[in-house]
């Protein structure tokens, strides 16, 4: 982040909860948070999310914001987003470049940061984020997003 101010994740945190408390459809919700992010944190790229369908082992691009991807259907184990499935726990990426297993989304990308989302207990999808500085993501993005995420589940499917 070089001399740049660090984002409010404080007040970031407040606008999200306000925007989900609108009321409007699940993945409207869902996106308009999406655009929120991209806006008001520079280095949030790409902002998007994945739906867990646990019988088939699979994830299933949601709502995202920033450039489409090839990567609509991501089975548990391939790539970041994969493996984040199996183990159900936070992959921070900060040189994208060094990893063996990983699924590009765009070649401007160069790190990235994956947090479960859980309802109830059980594993439901997740937030991926792209960024196109190499080492964007902080321990304080992933407190941030992991403060998010239990506000956010409500609006994933059970598939
Ligand atoms: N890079 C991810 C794939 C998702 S796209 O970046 C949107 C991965 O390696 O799983």
């Amino acid at each position: 982040m070089g001399s740049e101010r660090s984002p409010d994740f404080a007040s970031l945190t407040l606008a999200v909860r306000a925007e989900l408390e609108r009321g409007r459809e699940r993945n409207v919700a869902l996106q308009l948070v999406c655009n929120l992010m991209t806006r008001e944190v520079p280095y949030y790229n790409w902002f998007g999310y994945y739906f867990a369908v646990p019988a088939e082992r699979l994830l299933v691009l949601g709502p995202f914001e920033g450039e489409p991807t090839d990567h609509i259907r991501i089975p548990y184990g391939t790539g970041i987003c994969g493996r984040s499935a199996v183990s159900e726990s936070t992959f921070l990426v900060p040189d994208v470049a060094a990893q063996e297993n990983y699924l590009a989304c765009s070649v401007h990308v160069r790190s990235e940061i994956v947090v479960p989302v859980f309802a109830n207990g059980a594993f439901v999808g997740q937030i991926d984020i792209d960024s196109h500085r190499v080492n964007a993501f902080s321990d304080a993005d992933r407190t941030f997003l992991k403060g998010i995420a239990p506000d956010l589940a409500p609006f994933f499917p059970r598939i």
